[in-house]
């Protein structure tokens, strides 16, 4: 079984980037902890990071043609803009979580509107980097 974790622009500044939002871990300590997850669970974790709209739906429509089972996806700012993500995500149907490191809902008003949760199975915002941990086993769990 084969997760992707994607994340969107500006996280490959994890560490750096507001560390009193997003903590000081970075995106390299984020990915290998969840590659440690999947294997704990024996699932197979791909890791992809792009500051790019059009790359992050080229690597969802990779996904669908190499039979990924599940998606984990911080599309970061992207959340609050992005019908084409949107619109990859649904056509693709393949089972995908939004994450949050923040709690998107209880900053700025923009934060608030996710145009990608509607075609998520949800949404997990306020919990950091247990997020994707959390995600990632919840996908675990609905794939077996
Ligand atoms: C974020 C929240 C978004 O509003 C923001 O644009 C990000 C990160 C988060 O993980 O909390 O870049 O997705």
């Amino acid at each position: 079984m084969e997760i992707l974790v994607i994340n969107g622009p500006n996280l490959n500044l994890l560490g750096k980037r507001k560390p009193e939002i997003y903590g000081s871990a970075t995106l390299a300590d984020l990915e290998t902890y969840l590659v440690e997850i999947g294997a704990s669970l024996d699932i197979s974790v791909t890791c992809y990071q792009s500051n790019h709209e059009g790359k992050i739906i080229d690597r969802l429509s990779e996904a669908f043609v190499g039979g990924t089972n599940g998606i984990v996806i911080n599309p970061a700012a992207f959340t609050h803009t992005s019908y084409a993500i949107r619109d990859c995500i649904e056509a693709i149907e393949i089972p995908t979580i939004e994450v949050h490191i923040s709690n998107i809902h209880s900053r700025e008003a923009f934060r608030h509107k996710s145009l990608i949760a509607p075609v998520c199975i949800g949404q997990i915002a306020g919990l950091g980097f247990d997020g994707y941990e959390m995600a990632i086993r919840t996908l675990s769990k609905r794939l077996k």
